[in-house]
C-alpha cells in the first residue's frame, strides 16, 4: 500500500467537485491485484485508519485524477498548427499525407513513444485515440501503451473512399482488420478496441455497414467517428447519404450509435440530433481547441444540457492546437461563453474539470474506473503544482475559494503544473531515471 498526504481533488456522482485541502490517499490492490483507490478523504477523519503506514508528504500539492482526453489522432501529433481555410482542405494538404506516413512501421512505432509521452507530460492517463488507416498503425500504439500499461482504447480508421493513395483502404479487408485487431487487442491489459469510421464522407455504405454488424457483434468495444463539425462536411454527407434524416442519422441507420459511442465535434446539431444523442446513449467528445483553429463553429451547450446528453472534453490533435487538458478547458469556457444565453450553466472550473475527468469516463461508460479519486479506481492521478509559475503562485496564493483554484489553474496552468504522473499506481511521469547498475569493487 502507498499513501499520500496533499490537497485532494475528486467528484461525486453528482460530478460536484470535492476538495481536501488537507487530504490523504491510499493506494493498493484489489482483489485482481490491481492498483486501485482503497481510501481518499480528509486526512483527519482517515489518518487513524491506517497506523504505521509510510505517508508521502506532498505540502502545497494537489492530488487529482488522470485527464483522459476522449478524440485525439496519434498520427497527427506532427499535423499541429498547420493551417488550412477549413476542414476539408486541412485534411487533404496535411492530414492525409502525414497519416500516409504510419503504413511504416517504425515511424508508427517511434511516433507512438512520442505521442504518449506529450500525453503524460500533459497528465493525460486514458486517450481514446484514432489511429490511422493502416492496422500496424494500431499495434504500434497499442503495444506501446502497454508497456506503460496505460488505458488507452483506439482502433484504425476505415476510410475506403473519397481518400488518397495511402490512406485509402480496401472495404473487405478493413473489417477483417479491425476485428483482428479487436481479438489482438480489445481486453488486454487495460486496453480496449474502438471501431473507428473516419467520418461518413470517407466509408461506403459497405464499410459502414460492416462496422455496424462488428460493433452489434463486439457490444463492449468502442465505436468513434466524427459529425457535423463543418459547414461543407455537412452538405457532403448529406449529399452522400440522401435518404438520411440528418448527418448524424447516417450512422443511427447503419447501426453504429449506441452506448461506448463517441462521436466528435457534434456542433450543428438539431434538438432531433440530441435526442437521438441521448436515447441511443452514445456521448460527444467536445473539442473546442480544434474548432476554433479550424473554424468549425461552438459547441451548443446549453442545447447538450438541455436535451441531456453525455459530453466530455477532447483535443483533437492535430486539429486541436495543444495536449494540455488545461488550454482544452479553458477553450471550452471560452465556448460556452460564446453560446450563453442563461448564465452559470456548464461553465464553472469544475464542471470544466469534470468533463476532462469523471464526465469523460461516464462518457466512456468506464465511471468508477477511470477519472476519479474515489474508493476503488484505478489509481491514475497526477500531483499538480499550484505554485509552478510565478503568476500561477501569486494568483493561487490569494484564491479564497475552490472555483477560484481551479480557474486559475485552468487559466494560467500547462504541462508545468504537472509535477508527476501515476498509472496504475506507478510513478511513470517524469520517466524515473534508472541508477546504473554499480561496478563490483575489483
Ligand atoms: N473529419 C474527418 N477526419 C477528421 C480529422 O482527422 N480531424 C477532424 N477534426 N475532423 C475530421
Ligand atoms: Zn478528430
Amino acid at each position: 500500500m502507498q499513501a499520500f498526504r496533499a490537497a485532494l481533488l475528486r467528484f461525486d456522482d453528482h460530478g460536484t467537485a470535492v476538495f481536501d485541502e488537507d487530504g490523504l490517499l491510499v493506494i493498493g490492490p484489489d482483489a485482481h491485484g490491481t492498483p486501485v483507490v482503497r481510501a481518499a478523504g480528509a486526512w483527519s477523519a482517515l489518518a487513524g485508519n491506517f497506523p504505521g503506514i509510510a505517508v508521502e508528504h506532498l505540502p502545497d500539492r494537489i492530488l487529482a485524477p488522470g485527464f483522459i482526453d476522449l478524440h485525439v489522432h496519434f498520427p497527427q501529433t506532427d499535423v499541429i498548427g498547420s493551417p488550412a481555410d477549413g476542414l476539408l482542405p486541412w485534411l487533404e494538404h496535411y492530414t492525409f499525407p502525414h497519416e500516409s506516413r504510419f503504413a511504416e512501421v517504425a515511424h508508427a512505432a517511434g511516433m507512438a513513444e512520442v505521442f504518449l509521452d506529450e500525453l503524460l507530460r500533459h497528465g493525460v492517463t486514458t486517450a481514446l485515440a484514432f489511429a490511422s488507416s493502416h492496422p500496424a498503425s494500431v499495434d504500434a500504439l497499442m503495444g506501446a501503451a502497454a508497456q506503460r500499461n496505460m488505458r488507452l482504447i483506439g482502433g484504425k480508421v476505415l476510410q475506403d473512399r473519397h481518400s488518397p493513395d495511402g490512406v485509402r483502404d480496401d472495404t473487405e479487408q478493413s473489417l477483417i482488420d479491425t476485428e483482428a485487431l479487436i481479438r489482438r487487442w480489445h481486453g488486454q491489459k487495460r486496453l480496449g478496441y474502438a471501431i473507428t469510421p473516419r467520418f461518413a464522407p470517407s466509408c461506403s455504405p459497405a464499410q459502414l455497414r460492416g462496422a455496424g454488424e462488428l460493433a452489434a457483434r463486439y457490444p463492449d468495444v468502442w465505436i468513434q467517428s466524427h459529425v457535423a463539425e463543418n459547414r461543407d462536411e455537412i452538405l457532403w454527407a448529406r449529399e452522400l447519404f440522401p435518404d438520411a434524416r440528418s448527418y448524424l442519422a447516417v450512422y443511427d441507420d447503419f447501426g453504429l450509435m449506441r452506448g461506448r459511442a463517441i462521436y466528435a465535434h457534434c456542433i450543428h446539431f438539431d434538438d432531433d440530433d440530441r435526442a437521438l444523442m441521448r436515447d441511443s446513449g452514445a456521448a460527444a467528445a467536445v473539442c473546442p481547441t480544434s474548432n476554433l483553429f479550424l473554424g468549425s463553429g461552438f459547441f451548443d451547450y446549453e442545447g447538450a444540457e438541455r436535451v441531456g446528453f453525455r459530453h466530455g472534453l477532447g483535443s483533437d490533435v492535430g486539429g486541436g492546437t495543444s495536449f494540455s487538458p488545461f488550454h482544452t478547458m479553458l477553450a471550452a469556457y471560452y465556448v460556452g461563453r460564446e453560446g450563453q444565453t442563461k448564465p452559470g450553466l456548464s461553465l464553472a472550473p469544475a464542471r470544466l474539470w469534470w468533463q476532462h475527468t469523471a464526465g469523460a469516463a461516464k462518457a466512456l461508460g468506464l465511471d468508477g474506473v477511470v477519472g476519479n479519486l474515489q474508493p476503488g479506481c484505478e489509481a491514475d492521478f497526477v500531483v499538480l503544482n499550484p505554485r509552478a509559475t510565478p503568476l500561477l503562485a501569486r494568483r493561487t496564493g490569494h484564491a479564497r475559494t475552490v472555483d477560484e483554484l481551479l480557474f486559475a489553474l485552468i487559466v494560467l496552468g500547462d504541462e508545468r503544473v504537472v509535477e508527476r504522473v501515476h498509472v496504475a499506481g506507478v510513478p511513470t511521469w517524469p520517466t524515473p531515471t534508472i541508477e546504473p547498475p554499480r561496478r563490483a569493487a575489483a
